[in-house]
């Protein structure tokens, strides 16, 4: 989905911003991201780490429980931020929870460097489960 420019810059400051909330003693990796919902209104995320390690919480899945919990049931848009030289993609679980309310979202990708992956979530996960197969 084709974005203003500022809207997306607004959009990469909020993921970088949410970044700095992350709580990652474990893994010291931290994630920001931030998604422009249905209404158009953004909510952003950190990656929330637990001593029981499996039940850390990545960044997108935050902000988008976020969202979801206020009502939106629609992802235009999601920006992934790491303080990184190189970027790092949504991971496997993360891509179905986007795949839920935005399976043709924008997946936008950024870190410390000019390095970007920008995509879709069709692209990053073809031939996805969805609602749409509980019938
Ligand atoms: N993490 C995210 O927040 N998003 C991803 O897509 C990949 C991984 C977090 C989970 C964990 O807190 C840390 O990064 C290391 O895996």
């Amino acid at each position: 989905m084709k974005l203003p420019p500022s809207l997306l810059a607004r959009l990469e400051r909020l993921a970088r911003r949410a970044a700095k909330e992350s709580y990652s003693p474990y893994s010291r990796f931290a994630v920001g991201a931030a998604v422009l919902a249905g209404s158009n209104k953004i909510y952003s995320g950190a990656n929330v780490e637990n001593a029981s390690f499996g039940l850390c919480n990545c960044a997108e899945r935050t902000a988008i429980f976020t969202a979801a919990a206020s009502g939106e049931r629609k992802i235009k848009c999601i920006v992934v931020y790491t303080p990184t030289a190189s970027v790092t993609p949504p991971c496997g679980a993360c891509r179905q929870v986007i795949n839920e309310f935005g399976p043709h979202a924008r997946v936008l990708s950024i870190c410390d460097s000019e390095d970007r992956i920008d995509t879709t979530l069709d692209a990053l996960l073809p031939g996805a489960f969805g609602p749409g197969n509980l019938g």
